[in-house]
């Protein structure tokens, strides 16, 4: 197998220790990747290259240590802000690389730092190998407005080709997020059963329990709207929404994906919710970033002009420190015209489905209680982790696999984030007309009245 030189941009990060490493360690064991591989972590601070494999493996488990102990990974320290950055790399390179090697460039740093990196690369022949192939992963977000994705995406595209390209998107490697696909297009009854018809509302949900944390200078400017919505949700959006693609061909599958994202239509700004939590102002001011006022909470409603969910709403909702942290997809469905139980409540069919903490999948019906004869609401349930036993794969091992392979599939085609864009562009136009609520550190930002 051929070995793999990668090179990670933000190589000292959070995003590296936390996600990162762990995901290379299972590509090792799987021998997705070569162990004769290579990683070269890029970052400002001077560093040995022992140091910086001690502070990545510290945080890792006793296992994964053990398999990262003999691959080598080293470090480049480099500014890639300034003007002669990566002008030793190509040297460096030449001094540790097999030359048969492919290259992946991992940039895990801020889109404003995307197009210098490239235009280095570029300029130091590192976008090229003789005898492997050169593919460049971009983390979220992509751009901070449509503009600005389009600007980075011009200047990418002048050196790197679409099919070296990959923008990562992590919800769409996560178990359910991924069986969405197999749901709607291997069962026919789901093909009758996600229609207008039958369908009255739309919930996509993530909600998380943590804070901004440490990422308080970012965030500032991302927001909730552009940190989980213009990517993870709408993502999820697209794939629930999307008809069955013309072919089996990937590039089907993201036509249909464009399709549904195309044909989102924003409600009116009474409709949508954003919010802070009441800590954050304290957060700023400890971390000494100007107070903003960023959203941590946002409840943005969105309808769809494909026939199949013509007038169906979308209710999509993230937000930090709530209640707890869950992901959920619910199809609502609506009730009997006439119910032939006046007098006992009818529970809402639902299709439910657990992006996290659990991965199941559930249909909600109304049956009979044996023991009382009345009604009762039950869940049909599908646990993989019951049926399959646990599943152990990470989403960014399962992307980072992908790249390997060249595959495309799970990463966000360029119209996809353009459309993306437009919508998140849109609900800005309307901000200042938002309902806009402080509340509590966890409590429910909807609830507030
Ligand atoms: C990231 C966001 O993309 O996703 C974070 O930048 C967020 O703010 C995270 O916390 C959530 O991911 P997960 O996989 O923990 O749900």
């Amino acid at each position: 197998m051929q070995p793999t030189t990668i090179i990670l941009f933000g190589g000292t990060g959070d995003l590296t220790k936390r996600k990162l490493l762990p995901a290379f360690t299972t590509l090792l064991r799987q021998k997705t990747l070569a162990p004769s591989s290579l990683l070269i972590g890029i970052g400002r601070r001077p560093l040995t290259h022992e140091t910086y494999k001690q502070s990545l493996l510290m945080n890792l488990p006793a296992d994964d240590q053990k398999s990262l102990q003999h691959f080598s990974i080293l470090y480049f320290q480099d500014d890639v802000g300034q003007k002669n950055s990566l002008e030793d790399l190509s040297a460096f390179l030449k001094q540790h690389e097999t030359a048969t090697s492919n290259r992946l460039f991992y940039l895990a740093t801020s889109y404003t730092l995307f197009p210098q990196i490239v235009q280095a690369l570029h300029k130091h022949t590192l976008d090229k190998q003789k005898d492997g192939w050169t593919r460049i992963v971009f983390e979220k977000p992509f751009g901070y407005d449509l503009a600005s994705s389009d600007a980075l995406d011009i200047s990418i595209h002048k050196v790197f080709s679409e099919e070296n390209i990959f923008r990562i998107d992590h919800y769409l490697a996560k178990e359910t997020v991924q069986n969405l696909n197999v749901l709607k297009f291997t069962n026919p009854v789901f093909d009758n059963l996600l229609h207008k018809a039958l369908v009255a509302h739309i919930t996509i949900t993530v909600d998380e329990s943590l804070g901004v944390g440490n990422r308080l200078g970012y965030y500032a400017e991302a927001g909730a709207l552009k940190d989980m919505l213009q990517n993870h949700l709408l993502q999820m959006t697209a794939l629930l929404l999307m008809e069955r693609p013309s072919s089996l061909a990937v590039s089907a599958f993201h036509d249909a994906k464009v399709q549904a994202l195309e044909h989102l239509h924003i409600a009116s700004a009474d409709q949508h919710l954003l919010g802070q939590y009441t800590s954050y102002r304290d957060e700023c001011k400890q971390a000494k970033i100007p107070y903003t006022k960023t959203e941590t909470f946002a409840k943005i409603v969105l309808t769809c002009t494909l026939p199949r969910w013509k007038g169906v709403p979308i209710i999509l909702r993230t937000g930090k420190k709530l209640l707890k942290k869950y992901g959920q997809l619910i199809v609502h469905f609506k009730p009997l015209s006439s119910s032939p139980f006046p007098e006992q409540t009818l529970a809402e069919n639902q299709l439910i489905i657990d992006v996290y903490p659990e991965q199941d999948i559930k249909l909600r019906l109304n049956t009979r209680n044996p023991t009382t004869g009345l009604l009762a609401p039950i869940n049909l349930l599908f646990s993989p982790k019951s049926h399959f036993g646990p599943n152990t794969s990470d989403e960014y091992a399962t992307l980072l696999g992908d790249v390997l392979r060249g595959e495309h599939l799970l990463f966000t085609r360029f119209d996809e984030v353009q459309a993306a864009w437009k919508i998140v562009e849109q609900i800005e136009q309307m901000r200042i007309k938002i309902p806009f609520v402080l509340y509590a550190d966890g409590t429910d930002p909807e609830k507030i009245t």
